[in-house]
């Protein structure tokens, strides 16, 4: 994963937000929502944040933006929308920008909400998915429709697999207790769930976490995966309706 140091940064019950960082203590920060453990990381650290990127309109993703602005006024605000308050880049599909340490590629990805981008760094390797992808879910369809989600995943779906994938929230064990209790074959996701309960059981989190997992495990990513064929086989469905399927089980879940 390149010379970027990412630092994990717990914001509210279960948001996280991003602080990427260089060796020459230029940082950015993805969706903060609280500024204070934000300011204090990157005045302990002697880091200048440069941006702040925000992948769609939702206040845990936005709300720490104001206070971190006031810090340090010379940050920019990047987002797909003039309507987020200090916003001085608005973003669209496929714009190509760099920061002072990396470059992105935006991906427009409606659904969650209708605004909702994700960045991705093909050099890096890696994916801020906000609430479009978590680790074996997605978000909820808020503001788009189910085909929109669903394209949206798709795009994510034709990354490289060695992509590491930076989410919105930690709700993992969530979206795996969902899955298990849907599928009839429990034990095909034993050996994630091991690997997913260390990981969590080390440092309390489930990110970054790796998208050849997710095109393997994550049925609302990718419906043709080896798991994914034989439970629209034992439904007698296609892909969308799988992903249709799972989406509203997951709502009422
Ligand atoms: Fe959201």
């Amino acid at each position: 994963m390149s010379s970027i140091n990412i630092k994990i940064i717990n914001q509210l019950n279960d948001n996280y937000s991003y602080i990427f960082y260089n060796k020459n203590g230029n940082a950015c920060i993805i969706d903060p929502a609280e500024s204070i453990p934000i300011i204090e990381y990157v005045n302990n650290n002697n880091l200048k944040i440069s941006d702040i990127f925000i992948t769609h309109h939702h206040s845990d993703h936005t709300s720490g933006v104001i206070e971190i602005k006031k810090k340090f006024p010379e940050v920019n605000i990047h987002s797909p929308s003039s309507n987020i308050e200090n916003t001085r880049f608005v973003l669209k599909n496929n714009d190509e920008i760099e920061s002072s340490i990396n470059s992105f590629k935006i991906i427009s990805t409606p659904g969650h909400t209708l605004d909702h981008i994700i960045y991705h760094d093909k050099y890096n390797k890696i994916l801020f998915s906000g609430d479009t992808l978590f680790r074996l879910g997605c978000g909820r369809v808020f503001e788009g429709s189910l085909n929109q989600m669903y394209a949206s995943l798709q795009r994510i779906n034709e990354l490289d697999d060695d992509t590491y994938i930076f989410c919105g929230h930690e709700y993992t064990l969530s979206n795996l207790n969902f899955i298990e209790n849907i599928i009839s074959k429990k034990d095909l996701y034993l050996d994630i769930r091991l690997k997913i309960e260390r990981e969590l059981e080390l440092s309390d989190k489930s990110v970054p976490f790796r998208l050849d997992d997710e095109k393997k495990y994550n049925l609302f990513l990718n419906q043709e995966s080896l798991i994914a064929k034989a439970v629209k086989k034992d439904l007698n469905i296609d892909s969308f309706e799988l992903f249709k399927y799972l989406r509203e089980k997951k709502d009422k879940f």
